[in-house]
C-alpha cells in the first residue's frame, strides 16, 4: 500500500515532466524527439521496479510488476487505465425467500416494514440505541426472508432518510453490488435476537450496542469422552 500511495503521489509530477520531455519509452529508434530513458525525480521509488512498460506520453508510468515466487510478469491490462473494468460483474446473490410473495405483496412488507423501523427508531415505545437497533434488526430479518432482493433498497432509504451517513455513503454501504446484498444474507441468517444482533448493532456503531465480550469456552459435550490421564504427544509423522 505504501508504495501504492507514494507512486499515485509522483504521477502527477511524473506526467508533467514526461510531458516536458514528450518521449516516455520513445526516443531516438522511433524518431521522436527526447530521450529513450527517463530519469525519475528525486523521490521516486525507482528501486520498487525494475521495469515499465512503454506509455503513451503524458499517461501516468506502468510499472511491469514481476512475481519472483510465480515467476511471472504481470500483464499490462491490469493496470491499464483503459481497460480496467468500469462495472462490476460479480453476480448478486440472495438468501432463498421463505415464501413465494408476488411483486407487489413483497413491495407490501418492505413499505410496511420500512415504517415499523421508523416507528423503531424515532418512536418512544422502544428506549435506548442497543434496544432500538435489536428490535429494528428483528424486523427487518422478515424483510430479507420475504423480499430479499428489495431489502439493499430499503436499506440504502433507511440509511438517508435517518441520517445515520450521506447519501453516497449509504449507497456505497448497502447497495446490492456492494455490500447490500451481504447484509441481506446475513440478516435472513443471524439470531438477531441473540448475540449475532449485538454485534451486527456494534458492527453498525458502537453507539448503537457496545461489542458483546466474549463467551466464556463451554466444553461441556465437545468430546466424546474424557481425557487420558496420561496423554502424550504422538511423535511427529
Ligand atoms: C521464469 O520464466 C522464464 C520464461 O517464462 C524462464 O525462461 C525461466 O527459466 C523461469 N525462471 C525460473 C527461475 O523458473
Ligand atoms: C488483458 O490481457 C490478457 C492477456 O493478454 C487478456 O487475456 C485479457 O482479456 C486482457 N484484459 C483486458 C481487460 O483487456
Ligand atoms: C418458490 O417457488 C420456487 C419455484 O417454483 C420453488 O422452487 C420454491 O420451493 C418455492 N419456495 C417456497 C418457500 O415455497
Ligand atoms: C425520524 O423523524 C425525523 C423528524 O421528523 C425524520 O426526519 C426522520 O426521517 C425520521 N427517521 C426515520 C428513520 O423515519
Ligand atoms: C444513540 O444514537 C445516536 C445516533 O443515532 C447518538 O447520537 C447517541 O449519542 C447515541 N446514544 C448513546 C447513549 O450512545
Ligand atoms: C454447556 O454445554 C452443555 C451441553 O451443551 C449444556 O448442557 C450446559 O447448560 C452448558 N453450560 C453453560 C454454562 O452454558
Amino acid at each position: 500500500m505504501a508504495i501504492g500511495c507514494s507512486i499515485m503521489a509522483v504521477v502527477p509530477l511524473l506526467a508533467q515532466y514526461t510531458l516536458a520531455q514528450a518521449g516516455y519509452g520513445g526516443g531516438a529508434s522511433t524518431g521522436i524527439p527526447g530521450v529513450s530513458s527517463f530519469v525519475a525525480p528525486a523521490g521516486y521509488p525507482t528501486s520498487a521496479f525494475s521495469s515499465y512498460y512503454p506509455s503513451p506520453s503524458g499517461q501516468e508510468p506502468q510499472p511491469a510488476l514481476y512475481d519472483p515466487v510465480l515467476n511471472i510478469t504481470f500483464p499490462r491490462n491490469l493496470t491499464n487505465p483503459d481497460t480496467i473494468p468500469l462495472n462490476d460483474p460479480d453476480p448478486v446473490y440472495y438468501p432463498q425467500p421463505i415464501a413465494n410473495l408476488s411483486t407487489a405483496a413483497q413491495q407490501a412488507v418492505i413499505k410496511s416494514i420500512l415504517s415499523e423501523v421508523s416507528e423503531i427508531i424515532n418512536g418512544s415505545s422502544i428506549q435506548g440505541n442497543c434496544s432500538k437497533c435489536i428490535a429494528a434488526l428483528s424486523v427487518a430479518k422478515s424483510a430479507a426472508q420475504l423480499a430479499p432482493s428489495l431489502v439493499p433498497a430499503a436499506m440504502v432509504a433507511l440509511c438517508t432518510s435517518s441520517g445515520f451517513h450521506s447519501a453516497s455513503t449509504c449507497a456505497e454501504d448497502f447497495e446490492a453490488s456492494t455490500f447490500g446484498a451481504i447484509w441481506t444474507q446475513v440478516l435472513g441468517l443471524a439470531d438477531v435476537a441473540g448475540l449475532d444482533g449485538q454485534y451486527i448493532c456494534s458492527s453498525l456503531s458502537t453507539s448503537f450496542c457496545p461489542a458483546p465480550g466474549v463467551s466464556p469456552l463451554n466444553m461441556t459435550g465437545l468430546f466424546p469422552k474424557p481425557k487420558p490421564a496420561n496423554a502424550k504427544k504422538p511423535a511427529a509423522s
